[in-house]
């Protein structure tokens, strides 16, 4: 594994790649094999029911849940932490934060899971990757993934959900202006990723409109035509 580069921890600004390095197949090997772990992105705008949905996969197919917004927010709020005020106002703005920290908080907690008792080796990884980096950094470095599901659903449906959630949900991207930003980035800087593994054939994609019930009925049905099927 080749040393991550670091961020500037008072600017913020994201680390150069050593650009007469260019990260490729050829000079990177990924730290997991893809015959031994299996990695499934779940992909959608914000509100789109990517946590929700994770929680019925987790249920019902023995994956490892991990959050990229979660494991940032956990990170934001470790005492210590060298990124905290760094991740908070990239989420603050709906931006996406700089790869390195989001790929080496997954890579950790995955090599975690591994370790574990039960070791585990399936995981659903959601809301990542969110931009064409991370997914080009991640998939040469850490692991290829399986396939990507899409949860597609039109942003007035997401907005609505998202300011409801916002009544409880304590966090700082949950309101109007915060969540305008987080469609534009999502549109601008996440679609392209989808659209890139969508050109690959690995992309499941789901309306997320109507009931969780209803989406969750239709998720494995198009799993079960990839091969994807429940282990319990
Ligand atoms: O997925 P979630 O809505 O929890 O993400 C919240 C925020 O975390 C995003 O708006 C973004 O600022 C940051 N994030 C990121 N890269 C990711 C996932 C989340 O920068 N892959
Ligand atoms: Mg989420």
């Amino acid at each position: 594994m080749p040393a991550i580069p670091q961020i500037d921890p008072t600017s913020g600004a994201a680390p150069e790649i050593q650009p007469d390095l260019p990260i490729t197949s050829a000079n990177i090997t990924p730290a997991f094999d893809p015959n031994e772990v299996t990695v499934v992105y779940i992909l959608g705008g914000p509100g789109s029911g990517k946590g929700t949905q994770s929680a019925n996969l987790v249920r019902d197919y023995g994956f490892k849940h991990l959050s990229a917004g979660d494991l940032l927010r956990e990170e934001q709020n470790r005492e210590g932490s060298q990124y905290g005020d760094l991740i908070k106002s990239y989420i603050k703005d709906g931006l996406i934060v700089p790869m390195e920290v989001t790929v080496k908080l997954l890579e950790n907690s995955m090599r975690t899971a591994l370790d574990s008792k039960d070791k585990q080796s399936r995981f659903l990884i959601d809301g990542f990757p969110r931009k064409m980096d991370q997914a080009v950094f991640f998939e040469q470095s850490v692991c290829p993934s399986k396939c990507t599901i899409f949860l597609d659903a039109p942003e007035d449906v997401m907005l609505e959900r998202l300011l409801e959630r916002g009544k409880t949900s304590g966090r700082s991207d949950d309101n109007e202006e915060s969540i305008k930003k987080r469609f534009k980035t999502f549109i601008e800087t996440s679609m392209p990723v989808v659209d890139m593994f969508r050109q690959e054939g690995k992309v499941v994609s789901v309306s997320a409109l109507g009931s969780i019930g209803e989406i969750y009925t239709k998720l494995v049905e198009e799993l079960a035509k990839r091969g994807i099927s429940p282990t319990k």
